[in-house]
């Protein structure tokens, strides 16, 4: 039974009773899941993080069912409404949290370079409170995976209440409140998330995401029907790509070796994978306890710098992109002050292992989609340092799953 907003259920052994908002006793409908027990099961894994890393090619593949077997893009896979409502757009607007808001910052990129709209990305938390400007013409894009995330939820109201009326949202659970109040919707098909650290529910709003750009896109006129076919083939070779890339689980586990001791780790990215930093170490501080940070490189040199020593890890995400030799520079700058680097590099970037350097080779580089690649070394990078240090993996302390409180 899903409970309505303002709903209290008693729960017993052999009985319930459910009272809505005002206190009256109410009843709500009963809906079989579908779930199978499989799919909450560990089976051959030690935590559910662990398990749904592994889980991501299927999650991607299921994601992406509707597209990869059709030939062409189209704004119905948002909703009935989607091709009236994208043609009255303008802009965008991304309301999200802790994982799925840097989602929404990937996505950033995505919708400005391709679909050429300008987008704004804000943490929910923070816009439910800001007196801001709002234009009607702006599509409001809520990012979840629960559908349940007060802070979301109520930024969401807000931005309603400013007279937003273009409303979609990208989330996880069909019957979430959240789907629920949104006029389109595109739901991710991950399958139940355990682990409290968010794996592939994020990878999944990325793929989720890049579609709703590409459909912007060819609706704007920005993607003419080659475009479109490279980025469909891409797409369809998403699932194998990040199965490759799990492959580097062992590799990664022995480099966690190397953090059990540190307290304090630096992630750098530059442009499209700075938010996989950001990304990479949330995931770090909220499953090792490690404290970590995330900076765009080139922010190196207006502070961070400073911190850099022997002791401080600096995780550097590499992608083989237009940004590389800016990023090799920031890099040198970190070795000059005796930092040990960690380089997540894409084949063909020329990195190598030395003195101080560790390279984890990325097995190939795949453009626009490279931010879901980068993201699974540093998922397992966070679980396996977790490991080390034996903590509570699936359920880290303080923290949970659906923050549906403010
Ligand atoms: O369910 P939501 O996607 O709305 O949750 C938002 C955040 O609470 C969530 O992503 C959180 O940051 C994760 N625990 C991160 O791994």
């Amino acid at each position: 039974m899903y409970l309505e907003e303002g709903d209290v259920a008693e729960i017993g052994l052999s009985s319930h009773r459910i009272f809505d908002a005002s206190g009256q006793a109410v009843e709500r409908p009963v809906h079989v899941s579908t779930l199978s027990n499989e799919s909450m099961e560990l089976g051959e894994y030690r935590h559910y993080m662990q398990k749904e890393i592994f889980e991501q090619p299927q999650a991607l593949a299921d994601t992406l069912e509707a597209v990869c077997y059709s030939q062409s893009l189209v704004p119905g896979i948002f909703g009935a409404e989607a091709a009236a409502a994208f043609s009255q757009v303008d802009s965008i607007l991304i309301l999200a949290c802790g994982t799925s808001h840097h989602a929404g910052l990937v996505a950033r990129y995505w919708l400005e370079e391709i679909a050429g709209l300008p987008c704004s990305v804000e943490i929910a938390s923070e816009y439910r409170y800001r007196v801001s400007v709002a234009n009607p013409k702006t599509l409001v894009v809520t990012v979840s995976q629960s559908g349940e995330t007060a802070d979301t939820l109520a930024a969401l109201n807000h931005a309603r209440a400013q007279g937003h009326t273009h409303t979609l949202s990208i989330c996880n659970v069909p019957e979430s409140a959240l789907v629920r109040l949104s006029k389109l919707r595109m739901l991710t098909r991950a399958g139940p998330e355990i682990g409290v650290a968010s794996t592939k529910a994020f990878t999944t709003q990325l793929a989720a995401l890049f579609l709703l750009t590409l459909v912007l896109a060819k609706q704007r006129g920005r993607l003419n029907e080659e475009e479109e076919q490279r980025h469909l083939h891409d797409l369809r070779h998403l699932p194998s790509a990040v199965q490759a890339v799990l492959k580097l689980e062992p590799d990664i586990a022995r480099l966690a070796e190397n953090f059990a001791d540190k307290h304090h780790a630096l992630f750098l990215g530059r442009g499209l994978h700075y938010p996989i930093a950001l990304e990479g170490a949330l995931k770090l501080k909220e499953i090792s306890y490690i404290h970590a940070e995330a900076y765009p490189a080139g922010e190196l040199k207006h502070g961070p710098l400073a911190l850099v020593d022997q002791d401080m890890p600096v995780i550097a995400v590499a992608p083989n992109d237009a940004l590389l030799e800016k990023l090799k520079s920031n890099l040198q700058e970190v070795r000059a002050r005796g930092g040990e680097l960690y380089v997540f590099a894409d084949a063909g970037t020329r990195f190598h292992s030395g003195e101080g350097v560790h390279l984890m080779q990325m097995p190939e580089h795949a453009g626009y989609l490279s931010p879901i690649l980068h993201t699974i070394p540093l998922q397992l990078l966070a679980y396996y340092v977790a490991l080390q240090k034996g903590t509570d993996v699936d359920k880290p302390r303080n923290l949970a799953k659906s923050v549906t409180v403010e």
